[in-house]
């Protein structure tokens, strides 16, 4: 099979999304829109990967490496915009793809069928993917006969009435000849109405060269095209879909599906239970028989074998915890390793810590890890036993085996099977309490 080269065009403003980001950078699933496309775009093994930047997109550039970068200076248009990166595909041999960064949901699947419509014969100089939207809008129109063949692409600015009622549309997306780009695109002018260079006239100069071009036809769900917040919201739903179903087609049951939200690196076992309400954000890895209860954040976090998640618990990064583990209702864990069996199960906050296997920290519990300015680490042994409401001031470390009294604020290590407890004395007055109701009875009447 000859090779491939991808292109993709980003130096577009993308001034509809109102933000001081660009818009390739705007994310889906927790990475860049443009990050997706180039993932989709590898699986096909590109020789080489184009993508077209503005000189300013110093965040673009360094996101899409180890892709190429070309510069287009100043935006006159998608043929002006390939044009800025003949210079990089000097030498390319195959099929050149076109693609857009703010077109982020294209399969690979649909690519791989443009690619083979274009080997079909080797005077097919491009295959163009359309589309019939619903509302075909603004877009570009196909010019095709009853073959397949297409002789245009005209732009909805320069297309007249009949032109306009034609409901095949232009995705953008074009597979294109090696051998041919450089001529064609070379070739395109810039006499039209917005006096852009469009790489839609490929179509028409490659028919005049005695060349053919043809189209594939793509899903509207697959060519959505993020320009502002809404679509771009759009597309965050169109690939949490396609994550949820894939996660309980491997086996993970999801209550309440729609109200689930992954991370492209969200890796999760066979047997999981998600119930609703639960946001993983990213580099999460969730090992078989685990369940996460409603009502969960998790983030850059372990979770083993059997372990079972909140209500309500938020898992910040570093935090890890070993098969079997409990985390309850209201506690957060961040970078600390809570070992086999350990349980934090109410209302607790544990970070810079390990927790040892089996220990049990009781309801209310904090790690005192931060004094303004350094963190610190506790360091709960193994067996140990924290007594609730105990605030642990750390650097400390509790013994295995040890106990804490409920209540405590420790700031000394507990040694081993010790009981650390820090209290001031509790003083009983036998009948004080009467003695004070009768006292206030005869104050009101
Ligand atoms: C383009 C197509 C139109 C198609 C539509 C699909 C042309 C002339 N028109 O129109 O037929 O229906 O997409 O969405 O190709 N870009 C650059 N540099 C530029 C201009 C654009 O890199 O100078 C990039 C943009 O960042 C974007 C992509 O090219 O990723 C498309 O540009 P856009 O201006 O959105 O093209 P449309 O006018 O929508
Ligand atoms: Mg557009």
């Amino acid at each position: 099979m000859s090779s491939i080269a991808a292109v993709v065009l980003a130096a577009g403003a993308g001034t509809r999304m109102k933000s001081a980001k660009y818009k390739v950078m705007h994310e889906i699933g927790g990475r860049p829109m443009i990050s997706h496309l180039l993932e989709t775009v590898g699986t096909l093994s590109p020789e080489k990967v184009v993508v077209v930047t503005s000189p300013d997109m110093q965040s673009v550039q360094e996101t899409v490496a180890p892709a190429e970068i070309a510069i287009q200076q100043t935006a006159e248009g998608t043929g002006h915009a390939v044009a800025s990166a003949l210079d990089k595909l000097a030498g390319a041999t195959g099929d050149v793809l076109i693609l857009y960064g703010d077109t982020p949901l294209i399969t690979s699947e649909t690519l791989s069928r443009m690619i083979e419509k274009r080997r079909e014969t080797a005077n097919t100089a491009a295959v163009v993917l359309g589309f019939e939207p619903e509302d075909p809008a603004e877009y570009g129109r196909l010019v095709a006969d009853d073959t397949g063949r297409l002789s245009a692409i005209v732009e909805f600015a320069d297309a007249d009435e009949q032109t306009r009622a034609i409901g095949l549309c232009n995705s953008g997306v074009m597979a294109i000849s090696a051998e041919h780009i450089s001529g064609l695109v070379k070739a395109i002018g810039n006499e039209n109405a917005k006096g852009e260079y469009y790489l839609t006239d490929i179509v028409e100069i490659a028919n005049k060269k005695g060349l053919t071009c043809a189209y594939v036809k793509g899903d509207e769900k697959e060519l959505l095209g993020v320009n502002n917040r809404i679509q771009l919201a759009e597309a965050e739903q169109a690939v949490q879909a396609i994550w949820r179903q894939r996660a309980m087609e491997q086996g993970v049951t999801l209550i309440d599906p729609a109200s689930v939200w992954f991370s492209h690196d969200t890796k999760l076992g066979k047997d999981v239970v998600i119930e609703p309400n639960v946001f993983f954000g990213a580099n999460v890895e969730v090992a078989d028989n685990v369940r996460i209860k409603a009502n969960c954040h998790l983030e850059g976090t372990r979770i083993g074998d059997g372990a079972q998640v909140g209500p309500f618990a938020r898992l910040r990064p570093g935090a890890d915890l070993a098969k079997g583990v409990k985390v309850g209702n209201f506690v957060e864990v961040k970078k600390a390793s809570i070992e086999a069996g350990a349980k934090v199960s109410h209302l607790s906050y544990i970070g810079d810590a390990r927790v040892g296997t089996g220990a049990n920290v009781g309801a209310g519990t904090i790690t005192c890890n931060y004094d303004g300015y350094d963190k610190f680490h506790t360091d709960i042994g193994a067996g140990a036993f924290i007594g609730s409401n105990s605030a642990l001031v750390a650097p400390v470390k509790i013994g295995e085996g040890a106990i804490v009294g409920a209540g405590s604020t420790i700031s000394k290590d507990v040694p081993a099977d010790a009981l650390g407890i820090e209290r001031s004395q509790e003083l009983q007055k036998s009948g004080w309490a009467a003695r004070f109701r009768s006292l206030k009875k005869k104050i009101t009447k």
